[in-house]
């Protein structure tokens, strides 16, 4: 029975599921309708042929309720197993445990790990379906959180209905499942984004509380976890066995992860794109010194260190140049763009300094290489931070940059390109706009990258100064995924 109904309904994604209307409500009685019909077919001439007529419609009639009986009874199948996955807890597994299952995976072995995909991702799937449908404030209401949640059902069921895996062309069919689903979660975080804009729209209120940040931080983290799950998944997949050999002899690399991740050359790319992206916004960009334990490698995920860093250092140059200009010019740092503007408009010539990089005080990258963490610290002069400030940098969509309607313009990605804003990407800097700030998503998304695997993040601020960020990563891989 269940095969059956899940292979009607296989085709059918969830959300035009949930959708569908049901045409007879199944407590109607077959005479009713067979009468109703019946009566507008009075037409009808020939007394057997409208006999004959009858038979079949009645024949019809009890077929669609059979249907529609299935279809309820799929439903509620469907319902129960998304709540039995969501009572069962998660298990949590160790950056170590993934390099080390990585390391001599072949087709067969890549077969258990598919199994335990699809095991273990229902599970994270079901608990994140279950929560929003639980959110406070009506949350759960609003259309994009619907979308949201209807893409986690949609997943959930191509996983859930995925027979069990046994072979390796199983196993190849599953990752091609994962990819597909994979790449349509690459929004989430701005439709998530767009949901809490349009709750604060409806309430007319412009805070969250902490209930609201406790849950994205959850959403989030779960997030970051099903994808790096996923990447790792379909990282080894994308090599052939020699090829993954090679990879690991001569970069480290098992999948995403690498066990020579250096923090110098990491930081050293994502300064280029800070750089890249600062020019374009004020047509200057600070330099950036690395300094510390330049040699320093450890076991990580390089393109999550590069998402920390690379939000790090485009908060830093930022800072310094709007504190230098406003410093400089006396001008608040609001006023900034308008100011010059105003002078270009007035034929005055812009003093020199403003678009001399030298003119503008360096950021340093220290790295330190502990025993227990590898801390890296984001130090620059651009201003500092109110203390009072401080705590609401963590706040989701916090941000002092003008314009933060940006994220509703980028819900559907930049001309469709399907990378995403906050996911890390193995094609480094890619998937992002060109805007430096104004999402207010860095800082928080930035400190659960970190915390994910065991790190933090911590900002200290001298008022008038400047800002440190200390980024602190676990050196042991050991560190079991910090899960919700
Ligand atoms: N290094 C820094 N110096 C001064 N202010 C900072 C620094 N880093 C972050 N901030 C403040 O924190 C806010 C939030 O940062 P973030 O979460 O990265 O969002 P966004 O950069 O999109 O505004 C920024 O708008 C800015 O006001
Ligand atoms: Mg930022």
């Amino acid at each position: 029975m269940l095969r059956t109904v899940s292979n009607a309904l296989r085709f059918s994604t969830a959300s035009s599921f949930a959708a569908q209307s049901i045409p007879v409500p199944i407590h109607h009685h077959p005479h009713h309708l067979t009468h109703t019909h019946i009566h507008t077919h009075t037409h009808s001439h020939h007394p057997a042929s409208t006999s004959l007529h009858h038979h079949t419609q009645l024949q019809l009639q009890q077929q669609q309720q059979q249907q529609q009986q299935q279809v309820l009874s799929s439903q509620h199948i469907f319902r129960n197993a998304v709540l039995s996955a969501a009572s069962k807890s998660v298990t949590p597994i160790s950056l170590r445990t993934l390099f080390e299952f990585g390391k001599n995976t072949s087709p067969k072995t890549l077969v258990l790990a598919s199994q335990f995909l699809h095991n273990e991702l229902p599970i994270r799937l079901s608990h994140r379906i279950v929560e929003l449908e639980n959110l406070p404030f009506g949350l759960s209401e609003m259309p994009s959180v619907k979308t949201v949640h209807g893409l986690y059902v949609d997943s959930f069921r191509l996983i859930h209905e995925f027979p069990k895996i046994r072979s390796i062309e199983d196993d190849l069919k599953f990752t091609d499942v994962l990819d597909g689903i994979k790449t349509r979660h690459n929004w989430v975080v701005q439709q998530m984004a767009q949901g809490i804009r349009e709750l604060k729209k409806k309430i007319g209120a412009d805070i969250l509380g902490p209930e609201l940040q406790q849950f994205l931080d959850r959403f989030y983290l779960s997030r970051i976890s099903i994808r790096m799950l996923i990447g790792q998944h379909l990282a080894l997949h994308a090599l052939t066995p020699e090829e993954r050999r090679q990879a690991m002899q001569t970069s480290g690399f098992v999948g995403i992860i690498t066990k020579d991740c250096r923090p110098t050359h990491v930081a050293e790319d994502a300064s280029r794109h800070a750089k890249q992206l600062c020019d374009t916004n004020y047509g200057v960009a600070p330099k950036v010194k690395i300094l510390g334990s330049l040699d320093t490698k450890f076991t990580y995920v390089p393109s999550h260190l590069y998402l920390m860093l690379f939000e790090l250092i485009k908060n830093s140059m930022r800072a310094t140049v709007e504190t230098q200009r406003s410093q400089r010019l006396g001008v608040p740092q609001e006023e900034m763009s308008q100011h010059l503007q105003q002078m270009l408009l007035r034929g005055e010539k812009l003093p020199e300094w403003l678009y001399d990089d030298h003119e503008y005080p360096e950021i340093n990258v220290i790295v330190a290489n502990g025993q227990e963490d590898v801390t890296i610290k984001v130090s620059d002069k651009g201003g500092g931070i109110p203390r009072s400030a401080l705590p609401v940098l963590w706040t989701y969509s916090y941000t002092t940059a003008k314009n933060n309607d940006a994220v509703t313009s980028s819900v559907n990605g930049p001309s469709g390109s399907g990378s995403s804003l906050f996911d890390p990407s193995p094609s480094r800097g890619q998937g992002n706009t060109d805007r430096i700030a104004g999402y207010g998503y860095g800082l928080p998304l930035s400190k659960l990258y970190a915390r994910y695997f065991g790190g933090d993040l911590e900002l200290k601020s001298l008022e008038s100064w400047g800002t440190d960020a200390y980024l602190y990563i676990r050196r042991l891989a050991d560190h079991e995924e910090d899960l919700p």
